[in-house]
């Protein structure tokens, strides 16, 4: 696992719009997995402004969806669906074709979790997954104690995440879902490189135990470990924790150029 920490959220979002928009010189149809929350909308900002400026040509990018919530009217402004299709799709210009998600309002969950696998399987695999962290460890919504080979299903949400994203739905927890779909980590682990990206004090004590604590489903982010492609982008702050910071960022300083992320 790379660990890089940088100065700040913007410094982060800047890294990691440069790291998308270098898969897709090379790659212009790549997959890409992104993540909703608060952490993320600078990577979003910084790569639709490098497409605006024509440093990269995001029109063939594929877009998929980590996680949704489960029961939210098709539509509703906070479904992940949504939000993705504000903060990403449509500033990258892209066909909402082109975004393939799990759909939290079907019937039949079950079923709607097979078929999201099975479309991941068919567009080839995911080339970038990015990632959020929750305070309680969380990557996608797999809460702590989720299944370390689990794959898209439903989940309930732990009380602190419900708390922790009031603030989307008017810091009313009670209007936050109690279920979700989210990629399985097995399924997370399949994409071919993962970045976790985490800013804030709020996040530090998650980021060291998922990148210096034990392999453990209690911190499903812990399983990036077992990832050969993982990098972890973190602030000062979400460093904060960090016994090795010193040598991650001596081993980012010296690494060679043409390495990249
Ligand atoms: P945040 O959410 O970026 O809004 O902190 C992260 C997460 O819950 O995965």
């Amino acid at each position: 696992m790379e660990v890089v920490i940088v100065p700040d959220a913007g410094a982060a979002g800047e890294l990691v719009a440069e790291t998308m928009a270098d898969l897709l010189r090379r790659k212009p149809d790549a997959l890409l997995g992104v993540a909703t929350g608060s952490t993320p909308l600078p990577v979003y900002r910084a790569l639709a402004a490098k497409a605006a400026a024509g440093a990269v040509d995001t029109s063939r990018a594929r877009i998929c969806q980590l996680d949704e919530y489960v029961g939210l009217p098709a539509g509703h402004p906070e479904s992940y669906r949504s939000v993705i299709l504000r903060e990403v799709v449509e500033p990258l210009g892209l066909d909402e074709a082109r975004f393939l998600g799990p759909d939290g309002s079907a019937e039949d969950i079950r079923a709607a979790c097979e078929k999201y696998e099975g479309e991941l399987a068919a567009a080839g695999g995911v080339d970038l997954q990015l990632l959020g962290i929750g305070t309680d460890g969380h990557i996608g919504f797999n809460e702590p104690c989720s299944s370390l080979a689990s794959r898209t299903r439903l989940k309930t949400l732990t009380r602190q995440t419900r708390a922790d994203n009031a603030r989307f739905f008017g810091g009313d927890i009670d209007q936050v879902p109690h279920h979700v779909i989210t990629q399985g980590i097995g399924t997370i682990l399949e994409a071919r490189h993962l970045v976790l990206l985490a800013t804030g004090e709020g996040k530090a004590e998650a980021v060291a135990q998922t990148v210096e604590g034990p392999l453990s489903a209690l911190v499903p982010a812990s399983a990036l470990q077992m990832h050969p492609h993982a990098t972890v982008v973190v602030d000062e702050a979400a460093a904060s924790g960090l016994k090795l910071a010193d040598y991650f960022r001596s081993a980012y300083e010296t690494k060679p150029h043409w390495q990249k992320l």
